[in-house]
């Protein structure tokens, strides 16, 4: 096989200590089947911006159009004027036409005594998809502040940019044999979650076979902490999906287990993957983060550019085989457990990796 070529980012904080985790995951595959990759690391958040004023250079982000996909960690130092280190990851999406950001929410049955609710709101248990658009809405950054007493964020929406994410997310519901699909929106109030709703509810006729929902934001926060149990795929715009997965990864442990894809579908396109938690300044550097997140990115990685689900369903399998005995501290549960051992972040790689083999092995 080809060696495939993998830009690693790790960023900055927890992300130096979560992506050389997936870096193992992926460097275990590569032991025991036919994959090679070929890393390339690149620099890029606060700590790059202190030194050359941007937080990726030209150099670097030229290096990223020749690699096959990319492997991110988290931007962000304490210190920095807002936005700054975070502008590189919005950067790469834009310029990579990156327009889906896919993030799956899973509760692990062993992980069940971590979820915040109460059983009778997890029932059948926690399984969906949340696809967020990633190339518009608010984040297109139109607007400015007028002398400190004025400041707009312009919203943008344009049909081409809404009617391709809902395509996405239908035939990923579809192909993932789901019943329903559930868009949410603010269309009570917005033009733009008009205009969208519209689009969701024209296009939604051509898949006969699934049920088709559409729920107003706040309302939608609201059932997913009340019955998350009853969501599959889940598709929205930018900000509203930045929102809920933050809350939607917390109901399935905390933030550490959130992963996401942002994905250009185009066989030719570069994505990139990375956890959709932060840099995490105030644990980082202690060996404590929780590399999960990474590594389900890694496992959406191969179900997505290299069209593995074989390899992904391995991945996601050793996750769930090593957090029945081993639990970073923001997935360890408060009354102790005394069948769980709480461990660094580098123990809980290496015991993902044990899981690995073994099934890679068979
Ligand atoms: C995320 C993050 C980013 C976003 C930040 C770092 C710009 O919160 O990936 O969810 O808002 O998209
Ligand atoms: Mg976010």
């Amino acid at each position: 096989m080809t060696p495939i070529s993998i830009a690693l980012i790790e960023g900055d904080g927890v992300g130096k200590e979560v992506v050389p985790e997936g870096k193992k995951t992926l460097e275990t595959i590569s032991q025991y089947t036919d994959y090679k990759f070929n890393f390339l690391n690149i620099s890029a958040g606060g700590e790059v911006w202190k030194k050359t004023g941007q937080s990726i250079t030209e150099a670097s982000f030229e290096k990223l159009k020749t690699v096959d996909t990319i492997l991110l960690g988290a931007l962000g130092i304490p210190g920095l004027p807002q936005g700054v280190a975070e502008y590189a990851v919005l950067r790469i999406r834009q310029e990579f036409n990156q327009y889906v950001n896919l993030r799956p929410i899973k509760l692990y049955e062993s992980m069940r005594d971590i979820c915040p609710l109460k059983e009778e709101h997890i029932q059948s248990g926690i399984d969906m998809t949340i696809i967020r658009e990633n190339s518009e809405g608010i984040y297109r950054r139109i607007g400015g502040s007028v002398q400190d007493r004025t400041s707009i964020d312009s919203m943008v929406f344009t049909k081409t940019g809404v009617q391709r994410i809902l395509h996405f997310a239908f035939d990923y519901a579809v192909k993932n044999q789901q019943t329903k699909i559930t868009s949410v929106d603010k269309a009570n109030l917005l033009y733009t979650s008009q205009m969208w709703r519209s689009i969701f509810e024209e296009e939604g006729k051509k898949y006969s076979n699934l049920t088709k929902e559409s729920f107003y934001i706040d309302a939608f926060c609201q059932w997913l902490i009340r019955s998350p149990y009853d969501f599959q795929t889940v598709v929205t715009s930018n900000m509203f999906g930045d929102i809920i997965s933050d809350e939607a990864a917390s109901l399935v442990g905390s933030l550490g287990m959130g992963a996401s894809g942002n994905i250009n579908p185009d066989p030719e396109g570069i994505s990139m993957f990375e956890p959709i938690h932060g840099s995490a300044p105030d644990i980082a550097g202690q060996n404590i983060s929780n590399p999960i997140a990474t590594v389900l990115s890694v496992k959406l990685m191969f179900e997505h550019v290299f069209d593995d689900p074989y390899i992904g369903k391995a991945i996601d399998t050793a996750v769930e085989n090593a957090v029945k005995k081993n639990r970073t501290p923001d997935i360890f549960p408060r009354m102790n457990n005394s069948k769980l051992l709480q461990v660094s972040t580098q123990k809980m790689g290496g015991y993902i990796r044990t899981e690995l083999e073994k099934l890679l092995k068979k």
